[in-house]
């Protein structure tokens, strides 16, 4: 199978932090509140690849490399299952497993309501990534999947919400979230892929 090693890669850079965390909270590791810490760690984690993810179609376009479309699909599932967790740990740790709560919450509090879209939104692209769902939606497909720019919005509010104090770190995560969305406009889609295509007929007519 192609790009074989890439996707071991993936598979361990995207497995160890949640084990570590996991780890981490039961010795004690993560401070006097470790529930909130790994439900943190697993949002920011999952906000992360979500970025990455999303940055494998511009890297195409620039290098026409095949390996970033072919590890995409992966990359989406490792933040869909961030994500699944990131979930449990809020209803585990935040909620104590009281339902009446999380429903609460869920009626109440904009933040997890957000959250929650953005949850929804991530179900219905990860349900539909596969080849069955691609051939069968057709052209619906791709609109359907530009739902991820709005996913990423949600995202990022969700979050401005909980770090609300601290701004810096949530700007950073907004800066690249808004430098991906304007890559996908087509006049700079369109020119990323000729400079790409400048640079692989001769990189030194763009060299700075
Ligand atoms: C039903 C869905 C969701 C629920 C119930 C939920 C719940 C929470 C809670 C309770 C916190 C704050 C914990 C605290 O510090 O008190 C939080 C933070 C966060 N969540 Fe979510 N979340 C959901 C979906 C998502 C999704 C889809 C993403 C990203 C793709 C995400 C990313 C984040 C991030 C980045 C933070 C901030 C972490 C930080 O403090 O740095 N969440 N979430």
């Amino acid at each position: 199978m192609r790009y074989r090693l890439w996707r071991v890669g993936i598979f361990i850079a995207a497995s160890l932090p949640p084990m570590y965390w996991f780890y981490g909270a039961m010795l004690g590791l993560l401070g006097p509140d470790p529930g909130k810490v790994l439900v943190d760690n697993l949002g920011l984690g999952a906000l992360v690849l979500l970025l990455i993810t999303l940055t494998m179609t511009p890297l195409q376009q620039l290098t026409r490399w095949g390996g970033w479309i072919a590890v995409r699909r992966q990359l989406g599932l490792w933040c869909f299952a961030y994500v699944v967790l990131h979930l449990a740990g809020y209803v585990l740790f935040i909620a104590g497993l009281r339902l009446e709560l999380v429903l609460r919450d869920l009626s109440e509090r904009p933040y997890i309501i957000v959250g929650a879209l953005a949850f929804v939104g991530l179900l219905a692209l990860t349900v539909t990534s596969n080849r069955f769902s691609i051939r069968r939606l057709g052209r619906k497909w791709k609109a359907l999947h530009r739902l991820v720019y709005v996913i990423l919005l949600l995202a990022l509010l969700h979050m401005l919400w909980v770090v609300r104090a601290d701004l810096g770190e949530w700007l950073a995560y907004a800066l690249v979230g808004g430098v991906l969305l304007l890559m996908r406009l087509s006049v700079v889609a369109g020119g990323l892929q000729r400079v790409g295509a400048l640079w692989r007929e001769n990189p030194k007519k763009i060299e700075i």
